[in-house]
């Protein structure tokens, strides 16, 4: 598959606004098509609602954000893009109608995928030129913040499209799950639709109400849900046997049975309640508010799942430890003159990175070090493998001297001069700049121990790391000593 660099997208709502924000934020331009040239402030409007949530949801550095363009000439949108996602109403013939004419005007190599919640590849592919490289690839709301995405292939597709549609939404932080066999509504939204048909008889049968029914949930089994799901967390629910003990025990409930499996009609009086019941769950907030307290603490989830490297959380780490690697590729030290610091790390400061002085927190300064740290660590080979095969850097100290200030949308810049490499220890000093004026706004000093993270003891670094820091430490030998070097806190220049 060609290289994406532009992502077009067909349908410019809910889901489209989505697929543009999270495209956009991890670097990739968006050219968005929609038939009502109403929808170009309205995606726009949506992009700028997701990225405070987006904004936070990693601190690794990110490439330069994509670009925005908006059409109503849906064979422009074709043409130009390198991938496209069609995000139309739930109709089959008009997505049929819409994949086929877009499929005339996009390259042969272009993936062309549908966001359908529940329509069937095979169905949709029918009138398409070059069918092969379509697929579904459904989404969950809100797009730019859950991973989640399957990928269906029709009759049609070959498994190089399901592949190559695979790498590109891992590229943009999201975890591909390839449905084997093609089926109406996938895999998620049936299970969805299993839990909201109780849902509606339970009200419908005046046994609970809608927020009663979110209460059952969100305390209980929701928790559990985030990181495993049903099948895994029954498997523990049968104690020492698992799962085969589950059975045995539950499975004769399956017989009498607890559920229903027809929806229940949706009469006005059903309608009216589910209605009632969730404005009195949304007790005066709007949909917009409701939506950014989902947006933060769906941030929050990934990011302490992160921790612990398991479902969306390992998602998100694999993503980080990707953008790690990009901008070490992307910005390996490389000094402009021998003999000069190395320029590590360009970073912008990020609207969430300031204080309530609308300057640099203290922490972040932490962060913007360690991120250059990190950055020169893999220029010379300290990466996953290195750490996995349990060896590291360890900080043993760190100074820290603030000499300016900075604010939100201002860029820096981290240089690093290396003051002295043992067979165990690297002495750093780096300078955080200002991009605007180039004024030094502060240094860190620090000092690394190299540790065999086995047996959590010093030990020698690997001789070809040693020597690729040494090399630095010779360039920079011709470097004045900086006069913050080596001076204790409080202790005034002479
Ligand atoms: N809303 C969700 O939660 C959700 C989740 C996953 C998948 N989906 C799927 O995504 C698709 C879009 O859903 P949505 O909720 O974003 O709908 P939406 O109504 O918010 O947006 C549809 C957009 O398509 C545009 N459109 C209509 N006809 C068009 C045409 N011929 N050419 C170009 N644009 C056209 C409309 O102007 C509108 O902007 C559906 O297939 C839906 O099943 C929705």
């Amino acid at each position: 598959m060609r290289k994406v660099k532009t992502l077009g997208l067909l349908g410019t709502g809910v889901i489209g606004g989505g697929w543009a924000a999270r495209a956009l934020h991890f670097g990739v331009d968006v050219i968005a098509a929609d038939v009502k040239p109403e929808m170009e402030e309205w995606i726009r409007g949506a992009v700028a609602n997701a990225e405070p949530a987006l904004a936070r949801l990693t601190s690794a550095p990110l490439p330069p954000k994509g670009k925005l363009s908006f059409t109503t000439d849906l064979q422009a949108m074709a043409r130009q893009a390198d991938f496209i996602q069609e995000n139309i109403p739930e109709q089959l013939p008009l997505k049929q109608r819409m994949l086929g004419e877009v499929s005339r005007h996009a390259a042969a190599d272009v993936i062309i995928a549908s966001s359908t919640s529940g329509l069937t590849p095979t169905d949709l592919q029918r009138d398409m030129v070059a069918p092969e490289r379509f697929l579904v690839a459904h989404p969950f709301n809100p797009v730019y913040l859950l991973p989640l995405v399957e990928l269906v292939g029709g009759d049609k597709t070959v498994q190089g499209t399901i592949d190559a549609a695979a790498q590109f939404f891992t590229f943009i932080g999201m975890h591909p799950l390839h449905v084997r066999r093609e089926v109406p509504g996938h895999l998620t939204d049936r299970l969805q639709e299993a839990l909201w048909r109780e849902i509606l008889h339970l009200v419908n049968d005046g046994v609970a109400t809608t927020g009663e029914l979110d209460e059952s949930i969100i305390y209980g089994p929701g928790l559990r849900w985030a990181a495993m799901g049903t099948n895994l967390i029954y498997h523990l629910a049968g104690g020492e046997s698992g799962m085969r003990h589950m059975l045995a025990q539950f499975g004769p409930c399956l017989k009498w049975p607890w559920t229903k499996l027809e929806a229940p009609e949706l009469t006005e009086t059903l309608i009216d309640r589910m209605v009632e019941g969730t404005q009195a769950q949304a007790a005066g907030r709007s949909i917009r508010e409701l939506e950014r307290l989902r947006d933060d603490y769906l941030v929050a989830i990934q990011q302490v799942l992160r921790q612990y490297n398991i479902g969306a959380g390992a998602t998100l780490r694999a993503l980080e430890e990707r953008l790690f690697k990009d901008a070490a590729a992307g910005s390996a030290p490389q000094p402009a003159e021998r003999g000069r610091p190395l320029r590590l790390l360009d970073v912008v400061v990020r609207t969430e990175w300031v204080d309530y002085n609308r300057h640099l927190s203290d922490f972040r300064y932490g962060q913007v070090f360690g991120d250059a740290l990190d950055v020169l660590f893999r220029s010379v080979g300290i990466d996953e493998d290195y750490r996995a095969a349990g060896r590291a850097y360890y900080t043993v100290e760190n100074h820290i001297k603030h000499l300016g200030e900075a604010k939100a949308g201002e860029p820096l810049y981290v240089t690093a001069q290396v003051l002295a490499v043992d067979d165990k220890r690297l002495h750093l000093f780096q300078r955080l700049h200002r991009g605007r004026d180039d004024k030094l706004i502060a240094t860190a000093e620090q000092m690394y121990l190299h540790v065999d993270t086995k047996i959590a003891k010093a030990a020698p670094a690997d001789p070809k790391i040693r020597a690729k820091l040494e090399s630095i430490r010779s360039d920079h030998s011709g470097l004045p000593q900086p006069s913050e070097a080596g001076r204790p806190v409080g202790h005034e220049k002479h």
